[in-house]
């Protein structure tokens, strides 16, 4: 008898997971039976939602939205600002020249207005600006077309037009290496100016693409502890545990050992065991994806290397780490 993983957790946090068309064609009842957060993998992109000025193509997103609405889900949008997944047409005039920082305004608040109005009380909350922060050096954000052009304010802009569409949704800031603690400082830092500015921003999404080795749970503690005291929410946003530590880079295996699977039960209980000693401040914890059959982690690092990522195998059936899950849960 397998309980519901979001039932299970209900006093905790909500449970997500990251859907595509395919998985929720092929998995709707499993979906809905263990998530009660529903975040789209793709479809909800600046490059899908409008790949060319002005024609909007919301299908799929309409899709999972209609899905989430029959059936009591929370929804969170995925992401209105980001380097990748962008179209070039967003950043050029119709001459081809670079596009100038007000044109470029225009668009991201057009974008924005468009995606939010249409979705408004079915999305509760967003990612307005997705991974802005960068991963080395002394900048504190990474060179992209929306700084370069628009300047270090885009984010700011990007909350203000959010908050402008839907003043009701929930406005997040999402990133990944949220856990390392030079980026930890840089994300803090970031959201802190935001705040102090008086910009509307309501929580930061914390990844969490972790592994076997890293991150350490001391840093990972820290840096819940560190986005928190800036007073806002915490959203674990696309969690998956690498079924190889950070140094493997065998690409061979056709299914897991038993030492990773062993590793990974003990890494996803004591992630859980952290995650709900903050569930004051952590509202939702996301995976991205459903089960290990289908997972972005297959093609990366190593493209083509099949992964175990997450708590339910190819066969949608519960791995060890579900039950050590489980069991977090019904021992709080
Ligand atoms: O749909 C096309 C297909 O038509 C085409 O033939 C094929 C050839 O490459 O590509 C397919 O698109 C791929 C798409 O996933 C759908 O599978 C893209 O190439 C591929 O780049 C894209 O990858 C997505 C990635 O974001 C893009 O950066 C992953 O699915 C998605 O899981 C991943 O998600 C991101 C989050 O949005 C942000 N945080 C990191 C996370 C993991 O990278």
């Amino acid at each position: 008898n397998i309980p519901s993983l979001s039932d299970v957790y209900k006093k905790h946090f909500r449970i997500g997971a990251a859907v595509n068309p395919m998985t929720l064609h092929d998995q709707e009842a499993f979906i809905l039976k263990h998530f009660n957060s529903l975040t789209a993998e793709n479809v909800m992109k600046f490059e899908r939602l409008q790949p060319e000025e002005g024609h909007f193509t919301f299908t799929h997103a309409d899709e999972l939205i209609a899905i989430a609405q029959q059936n009591n889900k929370q929804v969170r949008g995925h992401t209105l600002v980001w380097h990748n997944q962008t179209p070039d047409w967003v950043f050029q005039q119709s001459n081809g020249e670079e596009a100038d920082r007000q044109l470029l305004l225009e668009r991201m608040k057009q974008h924005i207005f468009t995606v939010m109005e249409r979705y408004k009380g079915k999305i509760g909350s967003w990612d307005v600006v997705n991974e802005a922060v960068s991963d080395s050096g002394t900048d504190l954000l990474r060179e992209s077309k929306w700084r370069s052009i628009i300047g270090d304010d885009f984010i700011d802009k990007a909350f203000e037009y959010a908050h402008m569409a839907d003043p009701d949704a929930r406005l997040f800031y999402n990133d990944y290496n949220e856990s390392h603690p030079e980026k930890r400082e840089k994300i803090y830092s970031v959201a802190k100016g935001l705040v102090e500015r008086g910009i509307p921003i309501h929580g930061i999404g914390l990844q969490a693409h972790w592994n076997l080795s890293e991150p350490s749970l001391d840093h990972i503690k820290q840096a819940i502890e560190r986005y928190a005291s800036l007073g806002l929410k915490l959203h674990i946003t696309e969690m998956d545990v690498s079924a190889f530590s950070f140094e493997d880079k065998r690409a061979d295996l056709t299914a897991p050992t038993e030492e990773m699977t062993d590793k990974l039960t003990e890494r996803y209980r004591s992630f859980f065991d952290l995650m709900t000693e903050y569930a004051a401040v952590i509202d939702s914890v996301t995976f991205w994806g459903v089960a290990d059959n289908y997972t972005w982690l297959d093609d990366f690092p190593v493209k083509g290397r099949k992964n175990w990522p997450l708590l339910f195998d190819e066969h949608l059936q519960p791995k060890p780490s579900f039950w050590e899950v489980v069991d977090v849960a019904r021992k709080e």
